[in-house]
């Protein structure tokens, strides 16, 4: 097998000819370390990889940080299950995020392998972060470099939150009193991003409050504005799922969305999470 890089035009890139499930050689483990952290994107297909290949992979990267909130494989923790039934409505993820940015050191990314597949829909959405922040204008990009953001778990994870109160996800997300035990950390708006030395853009939908030293009220047309920009078709790949794919993103550097159109049907995802560092301002 020859390794290979595809780029995709939103973002992201498929790495074809290599066997992530086994020992990789070292030039392909270099390959899949540099194509990530250009892209901070990447999927695999056709492969055939156990749960105890999937953390031998995911150590590879970093060490694994395992989610609070969601539900783990019985057998092995390290895996978070993002599973929905065919009987459950809800599904996790579905609306654009990057995860853990109400850590105060937020993870690396995530490495998530299809498990069980519905007949038809279930995709994720990506979008780039670099792509986002490079194409705003020059006033809006040296603005947004001289502000931070808020972010917190606790309106999404927390005891008064919507997963809590939906039945249909009880189970699925948990331990919700670990949220009110979060800091709510503030982030530079623009990161330099720890792995390429890129310029990215740091706030999403789902966990971000405000700019700091902003009320939310004044925070939120700007946000809305940069969360319009930052899904334009250019900057996204919608990602289906084969069995055997496997994708690994960056939070740092992506958003995703996973798609919620296959009601009826049963969607088994595991994924690891690789734990990151404290983010440094672009202007730094
Ligand atoms: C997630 O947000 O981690 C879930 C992504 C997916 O299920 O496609």
């Amino acid at each position: 097998m020859t390794i290979s890089i595809n780029v995709l035009p939103g973002v992201g890139a498929e790495i074809l000819g290599v066997d992530i499930g086994g020992d990789l050689e070292l030039s392909e483990f270099e390959t899949i370390k540099q194509t990530f952290s250009h892209h901070g994107l990447v999927f695999f297909r056709d492969q055939k990889i156990s749960e105890m290949g999937h953390a031998d992979f995911a150590e590879q990267f970093g060490t694994i940080d395992i989610n609070r909130f969601f539900a783990a494989h019985p057998d092995y923790p390290q895996i978070a299950l993002v599973t929905k039934e065919a009987d459950q409505v809800v599904n996790i993820g579905g609306g654009w995020h990057t995860d853990h940015s109400y850590d105060r050191e937020p993870a690396l990314g995530s490495i998530l392998v299809a498990r069980e597949l519905p007949p038809s829909g279930g995709d994720t959405w990506f979008a780039s972060m670099y792509k986002a922040y490079e194409n705003l204008s020059n006033g809006m990009k040296a603005t947004l470099e001289d502000l931070s953001a808020v972010h917190s778990a606790k309106h999404i994870f927390g005891p008064q939150a919507g997963y809590e109160a939906e039945k249909s996800l009880s189970g699925r997300i948990r331990n919700s009193s670990a949220a009110l035990e979060l800091d709510d950390p503030i982030h530079p708006v623009v990161i330099r991003h720890p792995l390429s030395g890129r310029k990215a853009l740091y706030v999403n939908a789902a966990f971000t409050l405000r700019f700091d030293g902003w009320t939310d009220e004044d925070s939120a047309p700007l946000l809305g504005h940069l969360y319009e920009q930052a899904v334009a078709e250019e900057n996204i790949t919608r990602f289906k799922w084969e069995d055997g794919s496997v994708a690994f993103w960056d939070n740092r550097a992506t958003w995703h969305f996973a798609q919620n159109d296959y009601q009826g049907h049963r969607r088994i995802m595991h994924r690891i999470t690789i734990a990151g560092c404290s983010l440094q301002a672009a202007k730094d």
